[in-house]
């Protein structure tokens, strides 16, 4: 002790005491298990499989509909006012989200927009699953009065007037339209529906089938949205290989954090993987938006999904029926599924706020602090009299505010742009 504050002229007594005394709590060096170290190697970006293949859209991989669908994804025209693109609330600037607890465009959405990097290995899209590819996803938004509020035969003539030689190079010559009527299609406004009624049943098919090409051209670009590399895989790499220098890639606090994040906070029960998500379906007792008319979630998303016209059985399917593996084997079993929603990837996520299906949560501390409170099951019947409540998938977790502190820290570590990865030349599998 005197020796070395002999060695450390500028250095106070009782301030060198402290830090011999407890160099440990001053600067807490976390230790990693193997069990520990196994699951890091696990969460990094490296480890994400190849992109799945998605077999009801054969043009996915196919240049000239990325190269389209980009071009779809940021046209105003293809909307009821020509002033909503899906960029609109998926701007490429923010993760490809907009930021607000619920979407603005015609109207205001139920829900919070979401990102999309990395959306092409989900085999449920929305919060609710609802969709089971990107292209019949995309359709969603299109024909939404309170989205893009278009309709069929307007978004085929005007694929006609403005894409027409681009249409044709991915899905061959769009249909002859003349005499259909400018604005028809089964979900649009009464006069729209009307007209769409009116029309013989192989025009409409032909004009559904131009719509789903529209979402498969879009889906091919979504499909190129990726996330790069962030300051956690770069520490990972380097706790692995053994590298003394890999705590510069991540200070003591947010390894704490990280270690909260696996251990005892038990978020890599849900988070996990490359993506930090299951792909999977949760109840964790997020308020509703509206107590009254609580959002069902899953429950009515695994409906929906089976009923759709343009799922992976459906007419406008590029697939065999074999191939719809999801579809054939998802689960409906109610009473687990009900206020269930999809774990989200943690990635870019400190950079996202709002947090939640609905922006429930303002920052990520109401976020953390909302998993220590892990709200008891509540009885289904309990509950309003709805039937919506589930039971919670979450057991307590206790932290200090030190330790909530830590985990926010680490949340911040998963930030790195959104990138585009178009994939190697394959037109025709
Ligand atoms: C009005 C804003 C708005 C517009 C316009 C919009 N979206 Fe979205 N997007 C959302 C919201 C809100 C959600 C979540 C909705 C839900 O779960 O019900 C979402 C979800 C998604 C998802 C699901 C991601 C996942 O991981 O499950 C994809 C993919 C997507 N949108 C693509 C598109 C495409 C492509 C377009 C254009 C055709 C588009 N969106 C237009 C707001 C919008
Ligand atoms: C039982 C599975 C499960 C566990 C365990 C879990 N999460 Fe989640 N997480 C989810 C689901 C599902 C959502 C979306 C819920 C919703 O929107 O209603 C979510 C949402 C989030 C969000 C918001 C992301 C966004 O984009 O809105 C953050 C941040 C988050 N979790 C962090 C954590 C942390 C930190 C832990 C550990 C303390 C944790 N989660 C444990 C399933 C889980």
């Amino acid at each position: 002790m005197r020796s070395l504050s002999k060695h450390l002229p500028g250095c106070l007594r009782t301030f060198c005491f402290a830090l011999i005394a407890f160099p440990a709590v001053a600067n807490a060096e976390v230790r990693w298990s193997d069990t520990e170290l196994a699951i890091l190697s696990s969460l990094r970006l490296s480890q994400l499989p190849p992109m799945p293949v998605d077999p009801s859209n054969t043009q996915e991989n196919n240049p000239h509909a990325i190269a389209l669908g980009k071009r779809l994804f940021f046209d105003p025209r293809l909307s009821r006012n020509g002033q909503v693109a899906c960029a609109t609330c998926h701007d490429p600037a923010k993760q490809f989200q907009d930021g607000r607890p619920r979407a603005v465009a015609l109207g205001m959405t139920e829900r919070r927009t979401m990102p999309l990097a990395g959306a092409g290995y989900s085999p449920w899209l929305f919060w609710d699953g609802r969709k089971d590819s990107l292209w019949s996803h995309a359709l969603a938004p299109l024909e939404d009065a309170l989205e893009h509020g278009g309709n069929r035969t307007r978004y085929a003539h005007l694929l006609k007037a403005n894409y027409a030689e681009e249409y044709r190079a991915v899905f061959g010559a769009l249909p002859d339209l003349a005499g259909m009527p400018q604005d028809a299609g089964p979900l649009g406004s009464e006069l729209e529906k009307k007209a769409w009624d009116a029309m013989p049943a192989p025009a409409k098919q032909s004009v559904s089938r131009v719509f789903a090409n529209l979402g498969k051209a879009i889906a091919a670009y979504v499909k190129t949205l990726r996330h790069s590399e962030s300051r956690l895989d770069r520490f990972v790499d380097a706790l692995l290989r053994r590298d003394r220098k890999a705590g510069e890639h991540l200070n003591d606090s947010e390894q704490a954090g990280l270690q909260i994040f696996i251990g005892k906070g038990q978020c890599v029960s849900c988070h996990n993987g490359p993506l930090f998500t299951d792909h999977f379906f949760h109840g964790t007792r997020v308020p509703p938006r509206d107590a009254a008319s609580p959002d069902p979630g899953r429950s009515e998303g695994a409906l929906m999904v089976q009923q759709d016209e343009f799922n992976c059985l459906g007419p406008f399917s590029d697939a065999k029926s074999a191939q719809c593996l999801e579809l054939r084997h998802m689960s409906i079993y109610e009473p687990a599924l009900r206020r269930a929603f999809k774990t989200p990837s943690l990635r870019g996520v400190a950079e996202r706020a709002p947090y939640m299906h609905a922006g429930q949560f303002a920052s990520l501390r109401e976020v953390v602090r909302h998993y220590i409170a892990a709200p008891e099951s509540v009885p289904v019947t309990t509950l309003r009299g709805h039937g919506h409540g589930s039971g919670s998938a979450l057991l307590p977790v206790a932290l200090s505010e030190a330790e909530t502190n830590q985990l926010i820290d680490f949340l911040g570590t998963l930030s790195a742009p959104v990138v585009e990865v178009v994939p190697a030349q394959n037109p025709r599998r």
